[in-house]
């Protein structure tokens, strides 16, 4: 899978000393105009002045990326890649989009040369825009986990993913049981979870199409698991909040239908999270877990604007993620550029920073992943996104005026795409899109 020979990655460099959120943002982190980053065995071994590092190790091979920013891959810490066919479907609010678009893509992947498809279309795609960890919902035919999973380890990607579970609310052909959901996840889980760069994530969808029975078969497969972790979705639309007011009339709120099933950890991952309760919010802090920021998909299917830089000051963990199909891109940039609209329209400018921390450590730490991935520092893999910061007109003329670093970076951010990815590199080893 990775790569032991040694090289040495030349470029403009930034690495992170503190949490953008808590510490004043711009300095949270270190600009290395001429910087290097050593690679050896899949691993960065060191990272500094490119003088230095080119000093210390003389006969190593280079590559030189010029004024190409050099950061971690980009982490997407909420994904659907079974929708990655089905993405831009228009007019719809989130369950009639279920209904109308996601369900019927979704019972297609029953097919394994189809899921194989997709799952191929997925990664290309994913890493051509620089990311290279997702955390994905599969389907919920088991088929639709080994195209995944398959596909991640013959590219060597730090992968997570787990089988869609639904008992309700749903068509014929994507339905499970509480039973066949928990022997199924616990199949995939003892086959998948910690093979190569893999992990299983226990995943049912939300709470309107999960019974009780199939909440508490999940949270009791996850007490027999807490190595793994759990993503579902949480708040997003004020229509299915209203909806699982109406199936759970005794939950507190929301959080509290999953709490109440044993699906509340510190492993958690919740999706969207946008209209939460103060006892949600206080909660969700208490227990060390994570909410997703799923931006575009917040515009696209008119969920509401999620508060980033207040849950961040309560102490909630909080990733950032695409959310294909619902989100509308299979950029990190431009789901940095939501991130930053939508935290103007609630009254805060999100600095780079943030944004950038929020794409790379924050989704990192989010799945607990940060001694791994989504740094550039001694002793993570080798997951590494070289970022072009003039890579059309627009972008080039704008740039050419920065001041600083985050003058410089801000353009791509707002304006970039595919195009900037310059390179990237999983496990050290350069990949080729
Ligand atoms: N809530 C439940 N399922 C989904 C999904 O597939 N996408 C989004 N955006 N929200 C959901
Ligand atoms: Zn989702």
């Amino acid at each position: 899978m990775s790569s032991v020979s040694q090289c040495l990655i030349l470029g403009q460099l930034l690495t992170f000393r503190a949490d953008p959120f808590t510490a004043t943002a711009p300095e949270s982190a270190v600009h290395e105009r001429r910087g290097a980053v050593l690679i050896e065995g899949g691993l960065i071994r060191d990272v500094g002045p490119a003088d230095r590092l080119r000093a210390d190790h003389p006969r190593v091979a280079v590559r030189d990326m010029g004024d190409a920013l050099l950061l971690p891959g980009f982490v997407d810490a909420h994904v659907h890649f079974p929708q990655t066919a089905m993405i831009a479907s228009w007019g719809k609010r989130l369950i009639d989009w279920l209904n109308t678009y996601t369900f019927p893509e979704e019972m297609r992947l029953s097919d394994p040369a189809y899921a194989a498809l997709i799952a191929g279309r997925f990664f290309d795609l994913t890493l051509a825009h620089g990311t290279t960890t997702v955390c994905s919902f599969a389907t919920s035919d088991p088929v639709s986990v080994e195209a995944f999973f398959g596909e991640a380890r013959a590219r060597g990607v730090r992968a997570v993913a787990g089988k869609t579970c639904m008992d309700r609310n749903a068509p014929d052909g994507l339905r499970d049981s509480a039973q066949s959901a928990y022997d199924d996840s616990k199949a995939l889980l003892e086959k998948w979870h910690g093979v190569d760069r893999l992990e299983y994530a226990i995943t049912p969808r939300f709470t309107p199409t999960s019974s009780r029975a199939q909440l508490h078969a999940l949270g009791a497969l996850w007490s027999e698991h807490p190595e793994c972790l759990m993503q579902t979705h949480l708040s997003e639309q004020v229509e299915e909040i209203a909806w699982v007011h109406d199936l759970h009339p005794q939950a507190r709120d929301y959080l509290d239908t999953y709490e109440a099933a044993d699906l509340l950890g510190a492993r958690g991952l919740y999706g969207h999270s946008i209209h939460l309760e103060e006892r949600e919010i206080a909660r969700l802090a208490e227990v060390g877990a994570a909410v997703v920021h799923c931006p575009t998909s917040n515009q696209f299917i008119g969920s509401g604007l999620f508060r980033a830089a207040a849950l961040r000051a309560r102490g909630v963990s909080v990733g950032l993620a695409s959310d294909i199909g619902g989100g509308s891109s299979f950029s990190m940039l431009r789901t940095m550029a939501a991130a930053y609209e939508i935290g103007q329209l609630g009254g805060t400018a999100l600095h780079p920073a943030q944004l950038l921390w929020l794409a790379t450590e924050g989704s990192a730490r989010a799945m607990h992943m940060a001694d791994r991935i989504g740094t550039v520092a001694p002793g993570s893999e080798a997951d590494i996104v070289a970022l072009d910061l003039a890579s059309t007109p627009a972008i080039a003329q704008r740039a050419a005026t920065a001041d600083d670093i985050w003058e410089a970076v801000f353009p791509t951010i707002m304006m970039g795409d595919d195009r900037a990815i310059a390179q990237v590199w999983v496990g050290g080893a350069p990949v080729t899109c």
